[in-house]
């Protein structure tokens, strides 16, 4: 099991790269199995989450080339097989990509029920709700989802909840269902925009994306492309506050500043200075943070795998904050993780009011999810003494050498899989 050892203290400073949007990633990926041509995809996170999606489509067997950490290129013709079932698939929630695009080229898909982080209960309903609508029978049996359908028809799908992932499915499948399908109230993230355009490069004919009703003419066949994924908003988010909580001045680069609005105001709120350029944000912060309210909401709210930092964030701020979670029902679970580390947090359905201490201390914790487990990493950076963040399997399925990252701008963090090793660290620090 390896872990994180940190000594707190340091401010960060210098400049970070961001790397491609893993949510978008993951979409894509399954969308580029849809054609029998070669699809290079460029940008692309190495993150663990994205190496188990590959490996169950390389299963399948869509030819993979993995050009380099950030490049591939998949051929999707030789897949022989539309049965999903890869010993980890189960353990991400995006395998639920595999149905729309199983079934939008071949009509039929058989996945593993989605996993994924324990954030509350995660349905997918609304994905089942489009591809019924479309004409596909669907079964639930075994863990496994088998959706088939003899010809898939154009619709209106009216979506009950604002959802990204069944957003982007229908609009995976429709794009090569007979006739138009309207989705309404659909999700706006900037994920679902960069699937539409991705989709939309190999010949999709997909409009209004980025608003509430995105529409779909289906197109008999999809052809190559070759495309860079968009800048990950969450991990850019997640340096910012990194950058904001130890008082540091950060520029994070190749980043779409217009994504991290939500997340610059929130900053702005507290009182830190964020400078704006075409592809890159500074985040300039003393260290004094004022208190203030936050409620996670689709985009362009504020995005609920930023709302672990931000508490973080508020833990050390001045005066009394809130937090509340609209979208997910269980993701709180950092808060006694965090009160070992001398927080005052109580949470109350879903709203934490959270009263400021003046600093953390370190102690031994465990991400209990992955933006949690960064929020953990962020609160080490600033605890006095020692953090050991145990269980950072999650946090590598969705950041790329968090820990390098951040010890290029000062931080005192190792990755560490021994006691022996968590006692040099110490050694080495103190
Ligand atoms: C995606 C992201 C996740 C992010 C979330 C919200 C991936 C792999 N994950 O998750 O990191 O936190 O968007 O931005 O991209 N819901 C239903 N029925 C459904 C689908 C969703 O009731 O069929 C509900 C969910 O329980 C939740 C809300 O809708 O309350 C939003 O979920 P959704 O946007 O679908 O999140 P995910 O796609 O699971």
């Amino acid at each position: 099991m390896e872990q994180y050892v940190i000594k707190g203290g340091n401010p960060l400073y210098g400049e970070v790269e961001i790397g491609g949007a893993k949510n978008a990633a993951l979409a894509i990926l399954a969308a580029a199995i849809m054609t029998d041509e070669t699809v290079t995809i460029e940008n692309l996170p190495n993150v663990r989450d994205i190496n188990v999606l590959l490996q169950a489509i390389e299963e399948i067997g869509a030819q993979v080339d993995r050009v380099n950490l950030h490049k591939v290129k998949i051929n999707g013709s030789f897949i022989r097989d539309v049965s999903v079932d890869n010993t980890f698939i189960r353990k991400i929630r995006a395998s639920y990509y595999l149905i729309g695009a199983l079934l939008g080229k071949y009509k039929r898909a058989e996945v593993a029920l989605p996993g994924g982080c324990d954030i509350g209960s995660r349905p997918i309903d609304l994905h089942m709700k489009g591809f019924r609508a479309m004409g596909a029978k669907i079964d639930i049996a075994h863990g496994m989802v088998l959706a088939e359908a003899e010809k898939l028809t154009g619709t209106h799908i009216y979506l009950d909840k604002v959802s990204v992932g069944a957003t982007i499915n229908i609009m995976m499948a429709a794009s090569m269902a007979n006739g138009k399908t309207v989705i309404e109230n659909a999700a706006k993230e900037p994920h679902v925009v960069d699937v539409a355009n991705f989709l939309n490069s190999m010949g999709a004919n997909i409009r209004g994306a980025g608003t509430d009703v995105v529409r779909i003419v289906g197109v008999e066949k999809l052809h190559k492309t070759e495309y860079s994924i968009i800048p990950d908003q969450i991990e850019a988010g997640t340096f910012m506050f990194a950058a904001a909580a130890t008082g540091g001045d950060v520029l994070v680069k190749n980043v779409i500043p217009k994504h991290l609005e939500a997340t610059t105001a929130k900053l702005l709120e507290v009182g830190c200075r964020v400078e704006e350029f075409d592809d890159a944000v500074r985040v300039i912060s003393n260290g004094k943070l004022a208190h203030t309210q936050v409620t996670t909401l689709p985009y362009p709210g504020f995005p609920t795998d930023m709302q672990p930092q931000m508490a973080v964030l508020l833990g050390i701020a001045d005066g009394t904050s809130t937090v509340t979670e609209s979208i997910f029902e269980n993701r709180f679970k950092y808060v006694d993780e965090l009160t070992r580390m001398g927080a005052n947090i109580k949470v109350e359905s879903n709203i934490a009011i959270i009263t400021g201490v003046k600093r953390y201390t370190g102690a031994r914790v465990n991400a209990p999810d992955l933006r949690a487990g960064a929020a953990l990493v962020i609160a080490g950076l600033i605890g006095e003494g020692i953090t050991i963040v145990d269980d950072i399997y999650y946090i590598e399925r969705g950041y790329e050498e968090l820990h390098k990252k951040l010890g290029a701008l000062g931080a005192r963090i190792e990755k560490v899989s021994s006691d022996k090793e968590i006692q040099k660290f110490i050694l080495k620090v103190s």
